[in-house]
């Protein structure tokens, strides 16, 4: 038989999956049981699915989740508090019914700040408050650095920072510590922490924030990767660039897409994709691995955004691209929970 994922690294950090509440059952289950030790929602606790409406929870979901990690003693991630997509729109009205974003009387403006944030620290006070037994990881933001991917040097001009410019950052650190408490770990998530002047950026961010005493214990590398991308190089340099600053690393969206930027030809499923396709990704995720292992002292946690090929963002990205017929296949479990190449070149 095969061996489990979570076990084979047990000595260096903990293994996770990203998981819709359909996985809970059946097949998909029985792979997170036997292969996982941590797991995340990919979708459930964003802000419209937890809190649809102004002090309307749904806890349903979450509750789900959070009850399966207690019964099989897996680890368990927030994602997310904050991030600039996902915002439920009562989030967004100012207490006329208006677009907060539209005001331009600065009183007005400076009341509506005061508004947001006080929405902003009640959501994470329930929510904190109702699962700091159960939770012990936490993307506090998500995304704050400007989209340009390569060259970011400033923060992300969303609804976020233009009404509150970094408050809202400080309030969500301050508010999850104050609710979830001191033993919580609290995470700034970002894609692309791999690249300069990026990862450089954000660790001036960070360090500027816990200066004004904002505590922030770790940066989640989401880690959205192709074949061969990014270089295993730059990847080492930023999980050691930050924890020469003592701060922990969590990989946090793991997915190794077999497409380019670029992709000349997609396949529309399993039985399509090129064995030696599923080599070269094998070749891949173990030097990732690899460097991971190397690593172990600097990261606590490593999760896949998703389980099987079967479901994945980047799925939805291959149909865009292909006019509806193709497919990703970028974990290392395929599309009916086998193991792939890529499995086999991690636990080796
Ligand atoms: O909820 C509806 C459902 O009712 C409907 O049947 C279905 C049909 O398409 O759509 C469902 O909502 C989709 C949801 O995923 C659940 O599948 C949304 O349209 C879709 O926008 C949403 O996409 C998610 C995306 O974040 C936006 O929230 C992806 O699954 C999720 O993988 C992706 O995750 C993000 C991380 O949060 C942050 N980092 C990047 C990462 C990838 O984009």
């Amino acid at each position: 038989e095969t061996q489990a994922l979570a076990e084979r690294y047990k000595d260096s950090f903990s293994i996770g999956a990203a998981l819709e509440p359909e996985h809970l059952e059946g097949r998909s289950a029985d792979v997170v049981k036997f292969h996982f030790n941590s797991i995340v929602a990919e979708n459930a606790m964003k802000a419209p699915n937890i809190q649809p409406q102004e002090g309307v929870f749904n806890f349903e979901e979450t509750d789900r989740i959070v009850q399966f990690a207690k019964e099989n003693q897996l680890e368990l991630r927030f994602h997310t508090l904050v991030w600039h997509a996902e915002i439920p729109e009562w989030f967004t009205l100012d207490k006329n019914g208006q677009e907060m974003m539209e005001e331009t009387d600065p009183l007005k403006r400076e009341e509506n700040k005061q508004l947001l944030l006080k929405r902003l620290e009640d959501h994470i006070r329930v929510i904190a408050s109702r699962y700091r037994e159960d939770i012990k990881y936490w993307d506090v933001v998500n995304e704050v650095i400007d989209e340009n991917a390569r060259n970011s040097k400033k923060l992300r001009e969303s609804f976020w920072y233009e009404l509150t410019g970094t408050d809202y950052i400080k309030t969500a650190f301050l508010a999850t510590r104050k609710y979830a408490g001191e033993d919580a770990k609290l995470f700034i998530n970002e894609f692309n922490t791999e690249m300069e002047p990026k990862r450089s950026y954000l660790l001036e961010l960070v360090k500027e924030l816990m200066a004004d005493g904002v505590p922030i214990d770790g940066i989640g590398h989401q880690s959205h990767y192709t074949i061969g991308w990014p270089p295993l190089q730059d990847i080492e340099e930023s999980i050691l660039l930050f924890s020469s600053f003592g701060l922990d690393n969590q990989i946090t969206e793991l997915d190794v897409s077999i497409y380019s930027s670029e992709p000349e030809k997609i396949y529309g499923s399993d039985e399509e994709i090129p064995e030696e396709l599923l080599q070269e990704q094998a070749k891949y995720y173990g030097d990732l691995f690899e460097l991971y292992e190397e690593l172990d002292d600097q990261i606590s946690s490593i999760t896949f955004w998703g389980l099987a090929d079967n479901r994945s963002w980047l799925n939805f990205r291959a149909q865009d691209l292909s006019n509806g017929n193709g497919k990703d296949a970028p974990f290392v479990f395929d599309s009916y929970y086998n193991v792939k190449p890529a499995f086999w070149a991690i636990v080796k």
